[in-house]
């Protein structure tokens, strides 16, 4: 069975709300309980600085979200929750990443476009109060995404376009120094991927259109009755499309449920009626939730121990891989030499072996020829020292190494002499 990664990270940034909920925490949380998956959720406080310049609000809101997550079923046993600023690997990393990204590619990040975009209609200079923190942030996501190799990135829509950059990013680095990365895909809850916020527009900080989702009852209701409605009076007939709150509903709803608002959209319930279905049927999912919220937020020091429990978790994978990256690129200590070197000066004119990692998170290689055919594939490896011992074997020894190894290859294709021929030219060549 292969096992997949997810990985999501809340930026800091606020206190979480239904929109957080609905469009990463809940599908999150479910995603994390299923076979055969490792679920990484952290909390994005270096994103948090790219907008918040008050130390005391990214603190609470670390609390806060923290909390919501672990009142929401995330198992800190199952999966690994830490804090981004806790496993220094990931700035680190942001900076390998930063030197194979095109900073034209920076350019049309939409974040960034935006602000810029907004500064020109304004007649301003179009970097004004532009950080470079604004600027850098897909490259610091990307290393998020690519220091645990993640498969799969649930998010909301808004930011498939780093998820593209991340892929990016992994492939131009892996073009330079080898096979290290996984290109990562976005995952998309189709029917909820964004919620609508108080006033129709998505639910967003930006737009100060948000419901929290702890929000005490009292409250939650009171926010639901300022959901923008239009002035249609009961009895007459009401469109699902185009509703907010028929657009909430139906991301807490069952089908069903959902079907029965629409049959009384259409028999002209009042806004006030289906305001109160919208709010029982929230607290209905949120109510025993919050209690775990209260209680957690009442008590950060046990909420800050998971984090670090998390965060040592995270660096037991994080450690070896950026060791793994450094020596990759050249920072390494000074006398070692490696294979991977002396194979690129000779790439063009030997049959060469490829060593990569597969999405199944196992380890193969294949032998190529000069003009990049394929003689000889692999199967998986469970790790990268495997697979090099199996192909310095195969080097030094060429044909009686392929019987000793028959059982991690796969049946020769083609004419099974050129390999032979192949790994005596290596050998000769070494
Ligand atoms: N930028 C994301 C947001 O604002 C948060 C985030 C940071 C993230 N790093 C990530 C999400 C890595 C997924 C993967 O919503």
């Amino acid at each position: 069975m292969t096992t997949v990664r997810f990985l999501t990270g809340i930026t800091t940034s606020g206190t979480p709300h239904l929109g957080n909920y609905v469009g990463s925490i809940r599908p999150s949380v479910r995603a994390s309980l299923a076979a055969n998956v490792e679920s990484y959720y952290f909390l994005a406080d270096y994103h948090a600085l790219i907008k918040i310049d008050e130390p005391a609000r990214i603190q609470r809101s670390t609390l806060e979200i923290a909390a919501s997550w672990l009142a929401a079923g995330l198992d800190p046993e199952r999966v690994t929750f830490y804090r981004q600023s806790d496993v220094p690997e990931i700035p680190e990393l942001t900076w390998l990443l930063t030197c194979v990204t095109g900073k034209g590619v920076l350019n049309r990040a939409h974040a960034y476009k935006a602000a810029v975009d907004k500064n020109t209609a304004s007649n301003l200079d179009p970097d004004m109060d532009v950080t470079a923190g604004l600027f850098m942030y897909p490259v610091l996501m990307g290393a998020d995404i690519l220091m645990f190799n993640a498969h799969k990135v649930p998010v909301g829509r808004d930011q498939i376009q780093h998820i593209e950059m991340a892929r990016d990013m992994a492939n131009s680095f892996n073009h330079r120094y080898g096979e290290h990365f996984v290109p990562p895909q976005a995952e998309i809850e189709e029917s909820v991927a964004t919620l609508p916020g108080l006033d129709g527009r998505k639910m967003s900080k930006s737009y100060d259109n948000t419901i929290p989702l702890f929000a005490p009852r009292e409250q939650l209701k009171k926010l639901i009755a300022g959901i923008v409605t239009d002035s249609r009076a009961p009895g007459e007939p009401k469109e699902p499309e185009g509703s907010a709150l028929f657009q909430i509903y139906q991301a807490f709803a069952s089908e069903e449920e959902a079907q029965a608002l629409r049959k009384a959209y259409a028999d002209g319930i009042a806004w006030g009626e289906a305001k109160q279905v919208l709010f029982e049927r929230i607290d209905r999912e949120i109510a025993p939730m919050r209690a775990a919220y209260e209680d957690l937020i009442n008590n950060p020091a046990k909420i800050e121990t998971i984090l670090l429990a998390g965060a040592a978790k995270a660096r037991q994978r994080a450690t070896p891989f950026m060791a793994e990256l450094r020596h990759a690129v050249g920072l390494r200590r000074l006398g070692e030499q490696t294979k991977a070197d002396k194979k690129k000066t000779v790439k063009t004119a030997l049959p060469n072996f490829k060593q990569y990692r597969e999405a199944d998170g196992r380890f193969y290689f294949k032998l190529v020829d000069a003009q990049g055919n394929l003689l000889l594939q692999s199967l998986g490896f469970a790790s990268p020292k495997e697979a090099a011992q199996t192909i310095a074997q195969l080097q030094r020894e060429g044909e009686s190494a392929l019987t000793v190894h028959a059982s991690h290859l796969q049946p020769t294709v083609g004419d099974a002499r050129q390999v032979v021929a192949a790994l005596a030219l290596l050998a000769a060549g070494n």
